[in-house]
């Protein structure tokens, strides 16, 4: 099969940007070329040439020797008229930003069916790990029953950090900085919004599901305190934050970002450090398990390059499952089996519909019961701290 040469015009060279153009040098058999780089910062001295760069972002949208654009950039309002932009031109995009992906998703998603011009974004949903391709091609059936898993680098080195090696949040945090893992406002790895960005482009491949993403509950990993690390270690548990979009027995589907108890039966307990991990639940097949790193340089990169790759030979996401599949409604109404661990706060009790185990203590308390999602949205929104809440039990 005759494959379409690709000249790229790459908007941003950060850490990904950089790790991608590395990539491109060490592959020579794939035909692809930077043609033109265009960056924010005038000023910051460069690995490449000054031939390479501009700063005008039409300098790429109308140039006629790219036909790929390449959206690496951190500012989400930015990336999307790029891309838009870019689409609009007749150019196809690759992009790892799951934020603007997420923001906009009903839209772009039109739009390309409109223009007919591919969207490409392996690289904005765990990184390394081949996951959307296969949601849309291998699982292109009715059969999947939940896609669970750790979609964040940062907070699970995070919490391994903590967990595994006594390092505190803060430390951890400046490590996954330094490592190129974080975002950078990092309020959007340790408040569960990027994995909860990842999960909405996960329900949209796995289900067909396009919600408003301010419905999916994301619970972070700030809150984790050392009573909490002590009552896992103590059990030999974990303490992960995991992504879960499950389909329900009624055929509507629940999805959460939220701590997690995970225990050494569980796949996700030997997924550590920058690693993501996904399991996917099938009616035939039980379970399959996909591992590898979510975040930095050339992981990120090279899920770019797998998309670069598959428009040589004019993929695109057809979203099968939204336009062909049964249309499944999203529910908050599913009970989900918690700890909370308070310390000064007056939680209403009688949100729980089912209280299983007490503790009070002088300096913390916890309860384990039996919560609907739609409650524990309730519960967060009148209490932003001085507790923490971790998943024990999802029974579909
Ligand atoms: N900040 C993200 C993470 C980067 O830690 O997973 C990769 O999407």
């Amino acid at each position: 099969m005759e494959r379409n040469e690709i000249k790229i015009g790459l908007f941003g060279f950060g850490c990904v940007g950089q790790g991608l153009y590395d990539i491109l040098q060490q592959t020579p058999g794939f035909k692809a070329e930077i043609v033109k780089i265009c960056c924010r910062n005038s000023e910051k001295s460069r690995p490449l040439g000054n031939e390479y760069f501009t700063f005008d972002k039409n300098d790429l949208l109308n140039n006629p020797d790219i036909n790929v654009i390449v959206e690496l950039i951190d500012d989400a309002e930015a990336a999307k008229e790029i891309v838009v932009g870019a689409l609009n031109n007749g150019k196809a995009v690759v992009s790892a930003n799951k934020k603007m992906i997420s923001e906009n998703f009903e839209e772009l998603i039109n739009l390309q069916n409109k223009l007919k011009t591919p969207l490409l974004y392996e690289a904005a949903v765990c990184g390394s790990i081949p996951i959307l391709r296969n949601l849309e091609e291998y699982y292109d059936n009715d059969l999947l029953k939940s896609i669970q898993g750790i979609v964040n680098g940062t907070t699970n080195y995070i919490l391994t950090e903590m967990i595994t090696n006594k390092i505190s949040f803060d430390i951890a945090l400046a490590a996954a900085q330094t490592q190129g893992y974080a975002e950078s406002d990092p309020t959007m790895d340790v408040e569960g919004f990027d994995a909860k960005y990842k999960l909405h482009i996960i329900m949209a491949h796995a289900f067909g599901l396009v919600i408003d993403p301010a419905n999916i509950i994301n619970i972070g990993i700030t809150q984790i305190n050392e009573f909490d690390i002590k009552y896992a270690t103590e059990k030999g548990l974990k303490i992960k934050l995991v992504a879960h979009a499950i389909k329900l027995k009624s055929n509507k589907i629940i999805a959460l970002v939220i701590p997690e108890f995970v225990d050494s039966s569980n796949e996700l307990f030997q997924v550590d450090g920058v690693f993501n991990g996904i399991v996917t639940e099938n009616t035939f097949v039980n379970k399959n398990f996909f591992v590898g790193k979510g975040a930095g340089s050339f992981p990120t990169a090279s899920a770019v390059l797998s998309d670069l790759s598959a428009l040589s030979y004019n993929y695109k996401y057809e979203y099968k499952k939204r336009f062909q599949a049964p249309d499944f409604q999203y529910t908050d109404d599913h009970l989900i089996e918690i700890y909370l661990r308070y310390n000064q706060i007056n939680f209403n009790n009688s949100l729980f519909d089912e209280i299983i185990e007490e503790y009070k203590s002088r300096q913390n308390n916890y309860v384990v019961g039996k919560i609907s999602i739609k409650s524990l949205k309730q519960l967060i929104n009148n209490h932003k701290s001085d507790y923490s809440v971790i998943l024990k039990n999802i029974n579909p």
